[in-house]
């Protein structure tokens, strides 16, 4: 059975103070809940939050990660880093990592390789522009970003794999896709996975939707029956916006 996910992506957000505050805030409110919480804070707070979130039922992820093991990568991160201080699991792809730091579907794949063979789990991100959703080919790219990345791995990778999609003209825009926009395209990505792996590992996997998430539209989108979940941006920092997503399990 595929599980039920939130995760709060904090982007570049929250220093340690408020990193502190923040989690403080969470653990007193989510306590247990149908879904897995996560959480993303920057690299700097992550040992931390990883520290206060010990005892509680919130996993720290990563937002990134780089594809090399080691070296001259100045500035870079590595899954090995990540792992040191605690982290099981790394979101990749990001839109905006695409957009504004160049990583394409081989680097990404690069990126998926490395993570995997450091047993980190991935939350791996993809999603269509405006401009390819007004010209009917979201599901085209989609497709594409899925296949560039991911499909030269085995079918047993996928239980270390969480999909998550991110139009990229909802992100950050106060625009949510419609539940049924959601769900059309989370049923033509699970298709997609069991086109070629079969229904195990299509049936079997965590689908998330990111894209202005809200406490207002949150149980309708997760009531969805191929919606597993949300990635969550700017309402993942405020705590009660979270725990009322959370809840909305
Ligand atoms: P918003 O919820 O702020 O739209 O961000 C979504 C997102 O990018 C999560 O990764």
């Amino acid at each position: 059975m595929r599980k039920n996910i939130v995760a709060g992506n904090w982007k570049m957000n929250n220093d340690l103070s408020q990193t502190e505050a923040l989690i403080s805030d969470l653990n007193k409110q989510i306590k247990t809940s149908n879904a897995e919480v996560m959480i993303a804070p920057s690299f700097t707070n992550l040992w931390h939050a990883f520290e206060a979130t010990r005892q509680d039922s919130i996993e720290v992820v990563a937002q990134n990660m780089h594809f090399a093991s080691n070296g001259a990568y100045t500035g870079e991160v590595s899954a090995s880093m990540l792992k040191s201080v605690g982290i099981q699991t790394v979101i990749l792809g990001h839109s905006e990592r695409r957009a504004y730091f160049n990583e394409d579907d081989a680097i990404l794949a690069q990126k998926v390789d490395t993570a995997l063979a450091n047993n980190l789990r991935v939350i791996f991100c993809f999603g269509e522009e405006l401009a390819d959703r007004k010209s009917g080919n979201e599901e085209a790219i989609v497709e594409a970003q899925i296949k560039n990345a991911l499909f030269h791995l085995d079918a047993s990778a996928f239980k270390n794999i969480v999909l998550a999609y991110e139009p990229v003209w909802a992100i950050g825009t106060g625009e949510t896709a419609s539940p049924e926009q959601a769900q059309d395209m989370h049923k033509f990505i699970r298709k997609t996975l069991n086109d070629k792996y079969g229904n195990q590992v299509a049936d079997n996997m965590s689908i998330l939707y990111g894209g202005s998430v809200k406490p207002a539209n949150a149980k309708e989108i997760f009531s969805k029956p191929d919606v597993d979940g949300g990635l969550i941006g700017g309402a993942a920092l405020k705590a009660e916006d979270f725990y009322a997503i959370v809840n909305a399990f």
